[in-house]
Parts: structure tokens; sequence; C-alpha cells
């Protein structure tokens, strides 16, 4: 087993006001198991964010509040995006960059989250990284040289100094959402321990530290034998975890599969 310890979260994508998302929080942080060793996150919609961050600010033990995504500029003519000086701003904890809907339905480019990933590390904030190879690399047989191609340019002239504020998502994008096709602890090992290696050849100790998460249909009868896999830490939940009970469940599971 890992020193690491295990990472939890969600996702809310488009969906919640600030009311429910704030709700969310407190209903969960009412219910949730808070262990040493396991931390615990959401991400709202960034209409969510100052709502979530203030039921987070009275909360001791903490849930980790994370945006969906950031712009790498500190400020500029960029309408309609938002900064990581104004995420900090807010008291949020960490940023989610890279996430499969923003890549294929907004065409960000490795190089445009190699940005953001320095950005936001400069600023403080922690960094959630998602890589995953589409349907099409899987069956040419890249999803490895893929997830690498992602993790090696996303990081890129990342000082080790920094590599404490990273974790990285794996989620292979066949296996994402409505329609996704559950994938098996088959096939995450193989390139969970792709990315463990890079991370190491990367940041050497520090490296080693970075936890990796899965995520892709993660549910309460499979979150257990992701964590299970040798280099994964934790799971990365979708539609499972928008509900408090379904969190909660999800989230037992991931604990018991460690
Ligand atoms: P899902 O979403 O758990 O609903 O498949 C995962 C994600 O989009 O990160």
């Amino acid at each position: 087993m890992s020193s690491r310890p295990i990472y939890f979260g969600t996702n809310f994508k488009m969906h919640q006001t600030p009311d429910e998302s704030a709700a969310f929080y407190r209903a969960l942080a009412a219910v949730a198991p808070r262990e040493p060793g396991v931390q615990l996150f959401m991400i709202p919609p960034a209409t969510s964010l100052a709502a979530v961050a203030a039921e987070a600010k009275a909360d001791p033990a903490r849930i980790w509040v994370g945006a969906q995504n950031m712009h790498w500029a500190a400020q500029g003519a960029y309408t309609g995006e938002i900064s990581a000086t104004m995420l900090t701003a807010l008291g949020v904890d960490l940023v989610l960059l890279g996430h499969a809907e923003r890549r294929g339905m907004f065409h960000e480019r490795d190089e445009d989250l190699n940005r953001k990933v320095l950005a936001a590390t400069d600023a403080g904030l922690r960094v959630l990284l998602c890589v995953g190879e589409t349907a099409d690399e899987r069956r040419y047989g890249v999803s490895d040289e893929t997830v690498l191609k992602q993790l090696k340019i996303g990081l890129h002239g990342l000082d080790g100094s920094r590599a404490g504020q990273v974790l990285i998502g794996y989620e292979p994008v066949w296996s994402i959402g409505e329609g996704g096709i559950p994938a098996s602890p088959e096939d995450v090992a193989p390139v969970a321990a792709t990315l463990r290696s890079a991370l190491s050849r990367l940041f050497g100790a520090a490296g080693e530290q970075i936890p990796v998460l899965y995520g892709g249909s993660v549910n309460p009868d499979n979150a257990g034998a992701f964590v299970g896999v040798d280099g994964i830490d934790g799971c990365f939940v979708g539609r499972s975890a928008w509900t408090v009970d379904g969190y909660r469940a999800t989230l037992a599971a991931c604990l018991e599969g460690r």
C-alpha cells in the first residue's frame, strides 16, 4: 500500500445553483467520514464557488473546493474567463484542468493547459490535471503514448518544488459520462503504472508523492476495485456522487478498496 493519502471528489459540471452547492457542502460535511489520510473535494460551477468556499471556511475538516477551469493570464481582455488570483481570492483550494469535456468540446490543447498549470501553481492553487485516451487512441494501442504526451506537456517547466500542488486524474474518455463504458481495473493498471513512472522520472521523490486518481463511470460497485489498482490513490467521480447519499456510498466503497 502506498504512503500517499486517498483523495475522493466530484465534479458537478454545469449543475447546481449557489444555494444548492452550499446545501450539498453542509449535508456532506455532516455525514462524510473525516479520517486522517483521506482528503475530500467538490468542484461546483464557478457561480457556486463563493458560497461553497464560505461553507468550507467554517468547517475545520475542510472539504477542498475546486474550480472547473481558469485562464492562464492574471488579468486582461479575456471576456468570460476567470484567473487564478480571482479563484484564490474566493478561497478556492484547487482547479480542475484538462477535463475531457474541456479538451473535447472547448478544444483545450496541452500547450494551453501547461500555461494554466504554471499560472495556477504560481498562484498557490492545487491543480487536478486530467489525462486520458479516446476510444480511437485505445483501439490503435496508443493509450500510454497519449497520456504521457498530455502529462509531459501539461507539466512542462513545472518546478519540482511545486510538485506537491499537483494531482493527476486518469480518465479514459471512452469511460466518462452517459454512454461511457466503465473501464476494468485491468484496463487501468498499465496506464497507472505508466503515469507513476513518468511522474517519478519528471520529479524524483516528489513525483512519487503526486496522487493519481481514477475517474470515469465510477460508482459504489466498482470504486473499491479502482482504488485497489497499484498506483491509484482515489476516485474522481461524476454522476454517482451528485447526491450526498451517492457521494457517501461511492466514498465508502473507495475506502473499502484501499
Ligand atoms: P462520470 O463522470 O463519473 O459521470 O462518468 C466522470 C467525469 O466526467 O469526470
